[in-house]
């Protein structure tokens, strides 16, 4: 590893004080029942858990208290009549580092669509520089969902980010998977911040990092080899005849 930049955009999040309804949802959610305070990693956090846990929840209240659109895009877009899907980001004091970003993105699979019809409808509107070759130059609605995210995270990603990425294995294969993990080291070195909900063990293994699990008990540190996303594959290789014989039995 070479040298870490101590650039911190986001130190942490805690809940505010006060009569908060933790009836209703988002504070319902198991995961956040608990909730108080959760500290970023200056390089990278992952949120992982369960399908349902209240990762996207937990993103979209950070994004959207930093002043992100909760339908992603960087602090600029600000396209959306889109709703924010939750009100977590009311409820959430965020303490900044002492520098602000130089770039920003926040990425979601479910509405990356949409950033990319907002891109070609800024550039028909035809003043400037086209947005569009800033991720690369090619129409993101002709290239595939994998590709067209890729191409955003190689060419408009410029370093001294703050990066918060849900789930951007969605579409990419192993070999492009891995490319990104030596992007987010080239960034990292540049003074990013990256926080990343994934399910993917390899894009989980940025060596200088914090892993979050959220679980129905509420959030805890752990590790990448103790996560059941590592474990599986772990089963999967070391014997995948057994594995398949008591999934199949
Ligand atoms: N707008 C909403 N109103 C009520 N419940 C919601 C809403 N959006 C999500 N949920 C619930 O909150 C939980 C967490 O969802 P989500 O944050 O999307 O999970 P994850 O990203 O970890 O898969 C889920 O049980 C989901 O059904
Ligand atoms: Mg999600």
């Amino acid at each position: 590893m070479g040298m870490t930049s101590n650039h911190t955009y986001i130190q942490s999040i805690r809940l505010k004080e006060g009569d908060l309804p933790k009836e209703e949802f988002p504070l319902n959610i198991p995961a956040l029942r608990s909730f108080s305070s959760l500290y970023f990693h200056p390089n990278v956090t992952y949120v992982i858990g369960e399908n349902g846990v209240g990762k996207s929840t937990l993103l979209e209240g950070v994004a959207v208290a930093l002043g992100f659109n909760a339908e992603g895009g960087t602090l600029n877009f600000n396209f959306s009549s889109y709703d924010s899907h939750s009100d977590l980001h009311d409820y959430l004091r965020v303490a900044r580092g002492t520098t602000r970003p130089k770039d920003s993105f926040f990425f979601r699979a479910e509405t990356f669509y949409n950033v990319a019809t907002n891109i070609e409808e800024l550039d028909s509107e035809g003043f400037g520089p086209k947005v569009i070759d800033g991720f690369g130059g090619e129409s993101l609605h002709k290239q595939s969902h994998g590709e067209s995210f890729f191409a955003a995270f190689m060419h408009r990603f410029s370093g001294n980010g703050l990066y918060i990425l849900d789930e951007p294995e969605a579409a990419l294969s192993p070999t492009r998977q891995l490319s990104m993990l030596s992007r987010i080291h080239e960034l990292v070195e540049q003074g990013s911040q990256f926080i990343i909900s994934t399910h993917s063990p390899l894009l989980m293994a940025y060596p200088d990092s914090k892993i979050i699990e959220l679980t129905e008990e509420g959030m805890e540190e752990t590790h990448l080899t103790e996560t059941d996303h590592y474990r599986t594959m772990e089963q999967f290789f070391e014997d995948r005849e057994r594995l398949l014989y008591h999934l199949f039995k």
